[in-house]
């Protein structure tokens, strides 16, 4: 069931959405080559707590998890497209990772995602960097009334083909309100013209999750919840929460 939200209501996802921005802003200055993983969720614990906020990643589990999640963002490093668990890796110069992190406040959700390097980059993955931008960027454009869901699919997997990128398949973006997750889901693939219009009021995140090889192929780690590519090439992730407006697509987790 989906359900259709007020600008009130947009506001409430607003000030989730800035605690969401704050922690991804503090997690990428925090990461330098040599610091484990781990205490990047320790940097979101501190943002969340010091704005009265809290995660919903922490201990979620779908149904196709066999663990609950046990920490409060994602970060997946380089061939790790998405659901990377924090722990004792530690960041290496040149690491492609991406941050992916959810809020809770006053009974509402935020949930974004940015991908960097670590320390110094190379001009290969800051091509992946831009190229998914750019296709988040193309996806929020077609957020209209009037156009449908498949628009916003396909603006990110066009933006991904054209460039000869994978994409990955297994999960990709949803509405986003009260739950994190809600109906409708948000594929990264899909016909133009096609699928459910969109409506003032639908509020929904978006995230495009390229691979640097060309292929769309990915698999589970032993740990249950990290996903990798399958040739293990790079991947990048980039997330934001909107709100479809008969003003055009507002961006729910920015500063
Ligand atoms: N942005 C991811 C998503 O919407 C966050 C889920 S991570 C989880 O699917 F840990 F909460 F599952
Ligand atoms: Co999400």
């Amino acid at each position: 069931m989906v359900t259709y939200r007020s600008p009130r209501e947009w506001e409430r996802m607003r000030e989730a959405g800035r605690v969401v921005a704050r922690i991804l802003a503090g997690t990428r200055e925090a990461a330098e080559p040599g610091l484990p993983v781990a205490e990047l969720d320790a940097v979101a614990g501190r943002i969340l707590k010091e704005h009265g906020a809290t995660s919903p990643f922490l201990h979620y589990k779908p149904s196709w998890a066999p663990v609950p999640y046990p920490a409060n963002i994602c970060v997946s490093v380089n061939d790790v497209v998405v659901h990377g668990i924090p722990g004792r890796r530690v960041l290496k110069d040149g690491d492609l990772v991406s941050v992916d992190c959810g809020a809770t406040l006053g009974g509402y959700c935020g949930d974004a995602a940015v991908s960097f390097f670590v320390g110094t980059g190379d001009e290969s993955g800051q091509r992946l960097l831009d190229v998914t931008r750019t296709a988040l960027e193309r996806a929020i454009a077609a957020a209209v009334p009037g156009n449908r869901m498949g628009d916003i699919a396909n603006a990110v997997e066009r933006t991904a083909r054209e460039a000869g990128y994978g994409i990955m398949q297994g999960c990709g973006g949803h509405g986003i309100g009260t739950e994190m997750h809600e109906d409708p889901p948000v594929p990264n693939v899909g016909r133009a013209g096609k699928g459910m219009p969109l409506r003032e009021g639908l509020t929904i995140a978006i995230e495009p999750m390229l691979h640097e090889g060309g292929s769309d192929e990915a698999h589970t780690l032993a740990d249950g919840w990290s996903i990798a590519t399958a040739d293990g090439s790079r991947a990048a992730h980039f997330e934001h929460t909107i709100a479809i407006t008969g003003d055009g697509p507002v961006i729910l987790t920015a500063l």
